[in-house]
């Protein structure tokens, strides 16, 4: 068997990574973890993401994969540099895609929604300041954001209200390109769509991270021989339900593990 890509993240959120991924490198095998358990991680320490993370890389490595994307920026802007140079293998990370969106502005406005562990990550700092010269960053804690979608609630009226109360300032402030710097974001265009006026460009970084897995599994001599129907297997540490909603494909196995 081709050794697996394995992705994690906080909880259901990297699965929108790990659509990208599927469908960029249809043929290889994933192991994906959803540690919902320990969801929110954007309210812990550095020192706390860190100690997640490497649990997440260390159960991954043991089930054989040849790589790790870390499907979650709050992980990749606290953790990523201490994995890299702890672990022989390649890592692919997430952060706030703040260089398009300073291509993209025109009112040289950018919003970023994003957790309180990445906006206050010095790898976000140092990015903003390298891509985003002359223009302002707004940055807006989606606090509460990840509770509602870990549960399910994607278009609930509780949602709605607090996402309006996120954008409402930045829209004042004449935003019109909105950073979605949290993986489980994407999963509430539906509703961004609807809240936010014409014009107002929503910018992501999944496939842009699919790209980059492909790019170095290829540098690396790793990619699949593309032989047989590629295997998705999916842990939580919490209830099943919303992770299957969420990634809709029949064939991946989904179960529950302890870690
Ligand atoms: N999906 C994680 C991210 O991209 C969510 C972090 C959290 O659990 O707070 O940042």
């Amino acid at each position: 068997m081709t050794r697996p890509i394995g992705i994690f993240d906080s909880g259901v959120g990297g699965t929108s990574i790990w659509k990208e991924v599927a469908k960029m490198l249809p043929y290889e095998n994933t192991i994906y973890l959803a540690d919902s358990a320990n969801a929110p991680y954007g309210e812990k320490s550095k020192e706390e993401i860190l100690h997640l993370s490497i649990k997440n890389t260390e159960l991954l490595l043991n089930k054989g994969c040849k790589i790790v994307i870390v499907a979650c920026n709050t992980a990749t802007t606290n953790a990523i540099d201490y994995l890299r140079s702890h672990y022989d293998i390649p890592f692919i990370g997430i952060e706030p895609a703040i260089k398009p969106a300073a291509f993209h502005t025109k009112t040289k406005k950018v919003g970023v929604l994003a957790t309180k562990g990445t906006l206050s990550s010095s790898l976000f700092h140092n990015t903003s300041k390298l891509f985003a010269e002359g223009i302002t960053v707004l940055e807006q804690e989606g606090k509460g954001l990840v509770e509602l979608i870990e549960a399910g609630k994607i278009q609930s009226e509780e949602t709605k209200k607090l996402l309006s109360d996120f954008l409402e300032p930045m829209l004042e402030q004449q935003m019109d390109c909105l950073v979605l710097g949290c993986t489980h974001y994407p999963y509430l265009m539906p509703v961004l769509k609807d809240i936010l006026p014409k014009g107002i460009t929503i910018i992501d970084s999944g496939e842009a991270v699919a790209r980059q897995t492909k790019a170095v599994l290829e540098r690396n001599g790793l990619l699949s021989d593309g032989n047989g129907k590629p295997e998705h297997i999916f842990y939580t540490n919490a209830t099943v339900e919303v992770l299957k909603n969420l990634i809709d494909c029949p064939s991946a196995q989904v179960s529950n593990l302890d870690f």
